[in-house]
């Protein structure tokens, strides 16, 4: 069980918990189906509107590290989130990346925050 809280400041903090390990739960799934306004398109990984920021509720506990699809690669790099450099250095040390596409994450085992 993993407790997701989505935060925007034009909304109230809301903390659901994710049964994680489905393999096919995407955030942005879990967000629509607690009524989380998190915008989006395409649900594809495509244009880019569901980007989020997330980050580990638990001090204690780093982030997972987990890989990107292609589709988050191409679209992060366009939008000027990160660099092929930091790109290649999470790949090679298996870390986390802070900006990810609602569409394209699959929830996890941790307690996380999503900024919308
Ligand atoms: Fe288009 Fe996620 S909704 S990339």
């Amino acid at each position: 069980m993993a407790l997701v809280t989505f935060t925007n400041p034009e909304y109230r903090d809301k903390t659901v918990y994710a049964v994680a390990g489905s393999h096919t739960q995407t955030l942005l799934k879990l967000a629509r189906e607690n009524k989380i306004p998190i915008q989006f398109e395409c649900e594809d990984g495509d244009c880019g509107t569901c980007l989020i920021k997330v980050s580990s509720i638990d001090k204690k506990n780093q982030r997972m590290g987990g890989p990107l699809t292609e589709k988050e690669k191409t679209i992060l790099k366009q939008a000027g989130k990160v660099t092929a450099a930091e790109l290649e250095a999470m790949i090679v040390d298996d870390l986390p990346c802070e900006w990810r596409l609602a569409c394209q994450m699959i929830v996890r085992d941790e307690d996380i925050r999503v900024e919308y």
